[in-house]
């Protein structure tokens, strides 16, 4: 098991360029492999969850090879063009890629096995496969179609109009994949924006794709194709985060995250530590089929705010993050309707709420609510990660601010989407 231990920082300055952002990076393996001809993909994410996603479609035939550093081709084979896999389909600490799968492959004609790490068989799936059977699919799975291992046999699928209960880009995006196989217009409704990732690469490779405030519908394609393209993933905000995060609570210091994505539906983190007073500013913006820019982030001096329900799903991976800046924030800062974070690769209320207070913050959960009462000087801690990489990280940044020394544990896991974390914030360091 991997310890990281940090002390103290201040000073940071540089320049950091982020990794590719984990959901685009996902969409265009899966895109890319079901659309016609070869498509290329900069900049994507080289960790293990992405890395989940390639083993997968290599699994179902496709073939995608590694140029230079972060650059792949990947060739497509059409709607039609995967293979059955030669043996089941291990996605290790992935939800993505099991929830998109799940939709992808319900119409695909034949049968799969999808199975993951303990975290990933313990997550729940009945929100995925409960619409996909709506629309036909055959799928059966533990606590009837909830928990992996998941066995997607050969179905027909019609189109459905789905109210969603959850705000869940998951949920929309499996659903939305489903729909290239049916036959009509399928269309979801959430009952908060989340993340539309999916539905700009679809629009992007030619799919049919409207958007409305809280719905998305797709036309199935008919067996007609979608067509290859070259992508360059933009940086992945939820990594910038951690350095946005670092760069406000470090003393003097002034840092900048360069092309970075910026797309509304996930810049929930930059109106948050706007609101709370932050020196954060965009240059360099860019608009390709997901905007990018710069960010500059000066040290600055926090006053509470309150996160509302409607607000989570635009910052869902940020919470932990919101919340160790809440320990920094003059007066009570609390993030609401957060149950969500219960069911991500651990339960993350209870993650940040035991480490953070381990560190001396006064910090509470009350029901789906985080409640954070600053300014508190943090103190070195030992602190676990219960196997999940955004805690793992959110504890280092913890740790960097904190007086004395912090110990964090069981750090393998950062690999899952940051594995330059370490050298990044190495770099910064005077
Ligand atoms: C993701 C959506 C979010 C997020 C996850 C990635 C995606 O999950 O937490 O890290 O790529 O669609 P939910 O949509 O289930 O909230």
């Amino acid at each position: 098991m991997s310890t990281i231990q940090v002390t103290d920082i201040s000073g940071l300055r540089g320049r950091v360029s982020l990794p590719g952002d984990k959901s685009i990076s996902h969409r265009a393996v899966m895109i890319s492999s079901i659309a016609e001809g070869k498509s290329s993909v900069s900049n994507l994410l080289d960790g293990l969850d992405c890395r989940a996603t390639i083993d997968a479609f290599s699994n179902m035939g496709i073939v995608i090879t590694q140029g230079s550093d972060k650059a792949y081709t990947i060739e497509g084979k059409g709607l039609r063009g995967l293979t059955e896999p030669r043996s089941d389909l291990y996605l290790g600490n992935s939800g993505t890629t099991m929830r998109l799968l799940l939709g992808m492959l319900a119409g695909s004609g034949f049968r799969a096995v999808l199975c993951g790490d303990d975290s990933l068989s313990k997550r729940p799936m009945k929100r995925v496969t409960s619409p996909l059977r709506l629309m036909g699919a055959k799928i059966e799975g533990g606590d009837d179609g909830n928990l992996a291992p998941l066995i997607i046999n050969p179905g027909r699928l019609g189109p459905i109009e789905y109210d969603s209960p959850v705000a869940s880009a998951q949920v929309k995006s499996a659903i939305l994949l489903a729909g290239l196989y049916a036959d009509g217009t399928t269309k979801v409704t959430e009952p908060y924006r989340s993340r539309d990732h999916t539905e700009r690469m679809l629009r992007l490779f030619g799919a049919d794709v409207t958007q409305e405030r809280l719905s998305a519908s797709v036309r199935g394609l008919d067996d007609s194709n979608l067509t290859s393209q070259r992508i360059v993933v933009p940086g992945d905000i939820s990594s910038a985060a951690f350095f946005i995060t670092l760069g406000i609570m470090a003393d003097d210091s002034e840092i900048i995250l360069t092309s970075c994505g910026i797309n509304p539906t996930r810049t929930g983190i930059l109106t948050v530590v706007e609101r709370m007073g932050a020196d954060v500013e965009l240059t360099n913006q860019n608009n390709g089929f997901e905007p990018y820019a710069d960010i500059v982030i000066k040290s600055s001096s926090l006053k509470a705010t309150k996160v509302t329900e409607d607000e989570v799903p635009l910052l869902i991976d940020e919470i932990p993050l919101i919340a160790l800046l809440g320990t920094a924030a003059e007066g009570t800062t609390v993030i609401e309707g957060c149950g969500e974070l219960r069911v991500k690769e651990t339960d993350r209320v209870n993650s940040i709420v035991t480490n953070l207070k381990a560190m001396g913050a006064d910090i509470e959960s009350e029901g789906d609510s985080i409640i954070i009462k600053g300014p508190c000087r943090l103190k070195g801690a030992s602190a676990e990660s219960f196997g999940d990489h955004r805690t793992a990280m959110m504890m280092v940044i913890a740790g960097s601010v904190a007086e004395g020394t912090t110990t964090v544990n069981d750090t393998e896991c950062i690999a899952t989407s940051f594995p330059d974390f370490m050298d990044t914030l190495r770099c910064l360091i005077p």
